[in-house]
C-alpha cells in the first residue's frame, strides 16, 4: 500500500471517530442544556462525515453494492470472530464490567449484521422490502419489527428505533 493510501486510511479512521465523538458530545450538551453547543457539535460532526467519505472514496474503498456487501460481511465477521473475543476475555480478566458489557453487546450484534448482510447479498435485486429496528442500548438490529425485548441486552420494545 502506498504512503498516501495509508494516510487516507488513517485520516478516514480519525474523521470517523471525530464524527461519532461529536455526536456523543452533542447528546451530552443537549442533556446539560447547552443547545447551541450541541448544534455546533452536530454541524462539525456532519462535516467530519463528509471528510471521512471523501477519504474513503479517494481510497477506492466504495465499490459496487455487491462488493460493498462482501466487504461488510468480511468486516463484521472479523469483528465477532477475531477482534472481540480476546477483548471480551481481557475485559473479564481486568474486572472491567463496562468494557465487558460494551464488547459483548457489540460482538453479539456483529453476528446479526453479518447474517443480515449475507441475506441481502443472497436476495440482491429481488426487491425485498422490510423495515429494520435498532436497539438504542446495544445496537441489536431487528428485521421486520422490533421485538418485545431485546435478545442481547433485554431492553424493552420502546428502546428500538426504526432505521430510515
Ligand atoms: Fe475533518
Ligand atoms: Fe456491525
Ligand atoms: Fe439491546
Amino acid at each position: 500500500m502506498s504512503n498516501t493510501d495509508q494516510n487516507l486510511m488513517n485520516a478516514f479512521a480519525g474523521e470517523s471517530q471525530a464524527n461519532r465523538k461529536y455526536l456523543a458530545f452533542a447528546k451530552k450538551a443537549e442533556e446539560e442544556g447547552y443547545a447551541q453547543v450541541a448544534r455546533l457539535f452536530r454541524a462539525a460532526a456532519a462535516a467530519e462525515t463528509i471528510h471521512a467519505h471523501n477519504h474513503l472514496r479517494a481510497l477506492g474503498a466504495v465499490k459496487s453494492t455487491k462488493d460493498n456487501l462482501l466487504a461488510a460481511i468480511g468486516g463484521e465477521t472479523y469483528e465477532f470472530q477475531k477482534m472481540y473475543p480476546p477483548m471480551i476475555a481481557s475485559a473479564k480478566e481486568d474486572g472491567n464490567d463496562k468494557a465487558f458489557m460494551s464488547f459483548r453487546g457489540a460482538n453479539e450484534v456483529e453476528k446479526i449484521h453479518a447474517a443480515l448482510y449475507q441475506k441481502a447479498l443472497d436476495t440482491l435485486g429481488t426487491n425485498v422490502v422490510t423495515d429494520y429496528y435498532v436497539c438504542s442500548v446495544c445496537g441489536y438490529t431487528a428485521e421486520g419489527e422490533a421485538p418485545d425485548e431485546c435478545p442481547v441486552c433485554k431492553a424493552k420494545k420502546r428502546a428500538f428505533q426504526k432505521a430510515e
